[in-house]
């Protein structure tokens, strides 16, 4: 008997994000976490890793309204126009040296996935560098009291990982939105209260 791909083909969710006007469902897992630690405020500055197509960046930006200011990144382009208080780069985020554009940013979104090989140490490996990867930006570029999201596949190294954001953000929280398939073992790692950054000793 062949096992139905939980992947493959539009499920609720999906179905319900194109009606929302989002090209993806990943918008509902963007929109539980704020839910449940409210990340965003008009006005605010926003830089988010990994957005293509589009959805988190398109949330984003209704929330922070004209005021705000979003700089997206994806090594694909984006399947949607974004308002114009949003700019898209396409490319590494690891190789570019515009991330501070509207820095200091109040929430640094990464919701960055490698290519999945089937391996899981190997995928597991690789979403903990994007994921620290991530860290290290937010830990350099957002305001104190600020907010980061980072998304990262549950393995060996997840401990390591919040150990490095409790180090940058005074508090923390783990969470797996409903949204997330059940094959899955992405979790999202918030940090919020961004400690004061010591000076620069000379
Ligand atoms: C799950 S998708 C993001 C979905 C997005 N948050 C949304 O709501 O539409 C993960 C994205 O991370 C991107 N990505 C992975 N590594 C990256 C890198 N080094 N630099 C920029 N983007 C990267 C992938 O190209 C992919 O589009």
């Amino acid at each position: 008997m062949s096992k139905r791909n939980p992947y493959k083909g539009p499920d609720a969710n999906t179905l319900r994000a194109k009606r929302d006007g989002y090209p993806a469902r990943s918008v509902y897992k963007l929109e539980e976490i704020d839910r449940r630690v409210r990340l965003f405020r008009p006005g605010m500055s926003v830089l988010d890793l990994g957005a293509s197509p589009g959805s988190w960046s398109l949330y984003a930006l209704e929330k922070v309204g004209k005021g705000g200011k979003l700089l997206a990144i994806d090594l694909k382009p984006l399947e949607t126009a974004l308002p114009p208080s949003g700019t898209f780069l396409l490319g590494d985020a690891r190789e570019t040296a515009a991330l501070s554009t509207y820095a200091p940013y109040d929430v640094v979104l990464s919701d960055m996935a490698p290519n999945t090989s089937g391996n899981r140490m190997a995928d597991q490996a690789r979403s903990f560098e994007l994921f620290m990867f991530a860290l290290g930006v937010a830990a350099k570029l957002t305001k104190e009291g600020g907010s980061f999201v980072g998304k990262i596949f549950m393995g060996e190294d997840f401990t390591l990982a919040r150990t490095e954001l409790k180090k940058h953000f005074a508090t923390e929280k783990i969470v797996r939105p409903e949204g997330t398939r059940s094959v899955s073992y992405e979790i999202f790692l918030v940090g919020q209260d961004r400690r004061k950054t010591e000076p620069v000793k000379p």
